[in-house]
C-alpha cells in the first residue's frame, strides 16, 4: 500500500481553482504540500491573497504558500480574466482576509528547493499559465528528471480555444513557458480543453455545493454564481466545465479518462494562433518540430458523471 501522492499546486485562484483546492484538500489520495502562486484569472497579488485565504478557510494554513512570477516569461501580462472570475478571482463575493502570509521564497524556488528534497517524488499540478514551471526549470535544469509527474490543466490539441478560438486560456497567458514545460523529459499530462469541456456540473449540481454546510462549500456556494453566469452567457451552458478539479480526478480516478500519447509543440509566435499547443497527431512524416519531445499523455474523454459525484463528495467532507 504506497501513501497518498504528494503534490504541489501551481495555482491563479480563481473560482475552478478554489474548487481544485478543495478537492484536493478533502482527498486522501493526495497530499497538498504546498500552493504557488501566478498571476492569470487575476494579479499575483490576488491569487496569493486568496491562495492564503482558502487555506485558512479550509483550516490548512499549515501548508505553505510561495509567491509566484508577475509577468510571463517574454511577452507582457494580457490582463486578468475578471469577466470570468469576478475582480477578485472570488465571483465578485470575496473571501476573508487571511492572518497568514506567503513564505519568504519565490515560488520558482520553492518548487526547485522541494522537488530535489525528495527526488522523483512530488508532482506537480500547474493549474494557471506554466510561468513559474518554466522558470523552476531553468534554475535548476534537472528539476524535469526529478520531478514524478506533472498534470497539468491547460491547451487544446484537439478542440477550439476558449481564449481565442485557438488558444486556452491558460497557456496562451505564456505560451513561451508553455513550451519549455511540454519539452520537459518527466512524464506530462495534459487535462486541456479537450477533456474539461466534457467534464461539466449542471445547475443542479452546483445547488448541492450550497446544501453542504461546511466553510468550504459555502465559500464555492457564494462564488460560483458569477462563474455560472458567465458560462450560461458565454456558453450557452446551464452548468459549467469542470477545468482546473479535472486535473485532481486524474491524480485521483485516473480509470476515468481515455487518452492519447502524443508531443507537444506550442505556437509561440505572433499570430492569430498564438498559444496553441500542437500535437503531432501520431503522424510520423510530421515529425521534426516535435522531434525530441516525449509524448505527452492527453486526456480526451471522462466518466463525467463520475468524476461529478467524487468531486462532489469530497467537497461534502
Ligand atoms: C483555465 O483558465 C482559467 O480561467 C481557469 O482557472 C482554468 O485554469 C481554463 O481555460
Ligand atoms: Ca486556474
Amino acid at each position: 500500500m504506497t501513501g497518498p501522492r504528494t503534490i504541489i499546486i501551481d495555482t491563479d485562484p480563481g473560482v475552478d481553482d478554489a474548487m481544485a483546492i478543495f478537492y484536493a484538500l478533502g482527498s486522501p489520495e493526495v497530499e497538498v504540500i504546498g500552493l504557488t502562486t501566478i498571476f492569470g484569472n487575476a494579479m499575483t497579488d490576488t491569487t496569493t491573497y486568496n491562495a492564503l485565504a482558502l487555506l485558512e478557510l479550509a483550516g490548512r494554513s499549515d501548508i505553505p504558500v510561495a509567491r509566484g512570477a508577475d509577468a510571463p516569461l517574454v511577452a507582457p501580462f494580457a490582463g486578468p480574466a475578471d469577466f470570468v472570475h469576478g475582480t477578485d478571482g472570488q465571483g465578485n463575493a470575496g473571501i476573508a482576509a487571511p492572518s497568514s502570509r506567503a513564505i519568504d521564497r519565490e515560488a520558482a524556488r520553492f518548487i526547485v528547493d522541494t522537488v530535489m528534497a525528495s527526488p522523483g517524488e512530488v508532482t506537480l499540478v500547474p493549474i494557471g499559465p506554466l510561468t513559474n514551471i518554466a522558470r523552476a526549470m531553468q534554475l535548476e535544469p534537472r528539476l524535469a528528471e526529478n520531478v514524478r509527474e506533472i498534470v497539468l490543466m491547460g491547451g487544446n490539441a484537439f478542440a477550439q480555444g476558449n481564449a481565442t478560438p485557438a488558444a486556452e486560456a491558460n497557456i496562451h497567458n505564456d505560451p513561451e513557458a508553455a513550451d519549455i514545460v511540454f519539452g520537459a523529459s518527466c512524464p506530462i499530462t495534459m487535462a486541456g480543453l479537450d477533456v474539461t469541456q466534457k467534464v461539466q456540473m449542471t445547475r443542479a449540481d452546483l445547488a448541492r455545493i450550497g446544501r453542504m454546510g461546511n466553510a468550504r462549500a459555502d465559500q464555492l456556494a457564494r462564488i460560483l454564481p458569477f462563474y455560472l453566469d458567465f458560462h450560461a452567457t458565454t456558453d450557452g451552458l446551464d452548468g459549467i466545465h469542470v477545468h482546473d478539479s479535472t486535473a485532481i480526478s486524474y491524480l485521483i480516478a485516473p480509470d476515468a479518462f481515455t487518452w492519447v500519447e502524443q508531443p507537444i509543440r506550442v505556437d509561440t509566435g505572433d499570430s492569430f494562433s498564438r498559444g496553441k499547443t500542437v500535437s503531432s497527431h501520431g503522424h510520423s512524416g510530421w515529425e521534426e518540430p516535435w522531434a525530441g519531445r516525449r509524448a505527452v499523455r492527453i486526456l480526451t474523454g471522462a466518466d463525467s458523471r463520475r468524476l461529478v459525484e467524487l468531486e462532489l463528495a469530497r467537497l461534502a467532507e
